[in-house]
């Protein structure tokens, strides 16, 4: 007779996982244990699509800035956004600053208590209203993140993509079945840090899991094929040709207001491309734009390449000197400012690394 592998007891899962969490979970976070709405809502905004190391500081930054939510409300988008810079997915700060207007004026302060209340608030999906929900107010939600996929696809051997409405489905109802419904909030964190300390993406630490009889990926060989993703994620290329245009002791910036990567931030006038274009064709480009005029201007130095990778972008950056004989006077967006105003404004990260390093390594003409 064929050997099956043991099924692993549903009704085993929510103890198993408390147990471990109570007798081996030493990972501490600061918005561990929080009972208070807003610093866990900020906490998982900043998570959404950040590491938690990476996360940390911008939270404690948050927090110390603006200790409640009328703070945060009563501040300038500008210094919010300059707290946030370096975070990316700039949507995120923006749905921050609306959700926190709205709770300080129309609802006085008082954070939402109900799952659909929660979920409601801008920039809030179903994984982040199940965190606040059960965190702040121990209501029975299951959260369904990258961490509770990884571990329920391999110890339930579940191939269903993730990204899949399907896979959602499954994965979800299942969630929701193992669910501690006494002690959501403490369950769903147990989940997670379980999912980040042993059950990780890479070298996961299955001789020491608590699961790893009854796992049915570790039994059958294919903790590594677990979970499944249905799409390839397509990287699109882009160049960014940044003009430094210096007149006197100034130099033009202008803020990004297309609905695009770092909308809101500010950047240098600059030349878009989808291929890699020459100094010469760059120069002709901003000459067309009127940015600069045939003879009114040096050439002052080009920096190398700068490249930041994002989920589906790939940039590629480069910081071109230029010193104006003439101010252009066409653009009315641009602010000209000297350089030591520049640290008031938030600017995507390679900005930030040209404005701190690439100014030595940049070749001169
Ligand atoms: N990722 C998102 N929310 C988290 C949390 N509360 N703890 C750990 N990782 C998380």
């Amino acid at each position: 007779m064929k050997k099956t592998s043991p099924q692993p007891a549903k009704n085993k899962f929510a103890p198993l996982l408390l147990k471990w969490n109570n007798e081996k979970n030493t990972r501490q976070m600061p918005w561990k244990g929080e009972k208070d709405p807003y610093k866990i809502w900020l906490s998982e905004i900043i998570l959404q699509q950040t590491r938690v190391e990476q996360g940390l500081n911008y939270y404690n930054n948050f927090i110390k800035t603006f200790p409640d939510i009328h703070k945060l409300a009563k501040a300038p988008d500008a210094t919010i956004f300059k707290l946030w810079e370096g975070l990316g997915y700039y949507t995120r700060c923006r749905n921050l600053i609306a959700s926190a207007k709205y709770i300080s004026k129309e609802l006085k302060g008082k954070f939402p208590g109900t799952y659909d209340d929660i979920k409601a608030l801008k920039g809030v999906g179903p994984y982040t209203a199940a965190a606040i929900a059960s965190f702040a107010f121990n209501l029975p939600y299951a959260v369904v993140d990258g961490n509770v996929f990884r571990v329920l696809a391999r110890i339930f051997g579940i191939a269903t993509p993730t990204d899949t409405t399907e896979g959602k489905k499954i994965f979800t109802a299942l969630a929701e079945e193992l669910l501690d419904k006494k002690q959501p909030g403490l369950y769903n964190q147990a989940i997670m840090d379980f999912g980040a300390v042993i059950c990780k993406p890479t070298a996961p630490l299955c001789p020491q899991c608590i699961f790893n009889k009854s796992c049915l990926a570790y039994l059958t060989n294919q903790v590594a094929a677990l979970p499944v993703k249905e799409k390839k994620i397509t990287i699109k290329k882009r160049w960014f040709y940044y003009l430094i245009l210096e007149y006197k002791n100034e130099t033009a910036i202008l803020q990004r207001t297309a609905k695009d990567i770092w909308q809101d931030l500010y950047e240098f006038p600059m030349v878009e491309a989808a291929n890699e274009l020459t100094v010469k064709k760059i120069l002709q480009t901003a000459e067309k734009k009127n940015w600069i005029t045939k003879n009114g201007y040096e050439l002052v130095a080009v920096s190398p390449l700068y490249k930041q990778q994002l989920s589906h972008q790939l940039i590629a950056g480069q910081f071109i000197r230029i010193q104006l004989k003439k101010k252009s006077l066409q653009e009315k967006n641009w602010i000209w400012l000297t350089k030591n105003k520049m640290g008031k404004y938030a600017f995507p990260q390679f900005i930030n690394q040209y404005l701190k390093e690439g100014v030595q390594s940049q070749v001169l003409f």
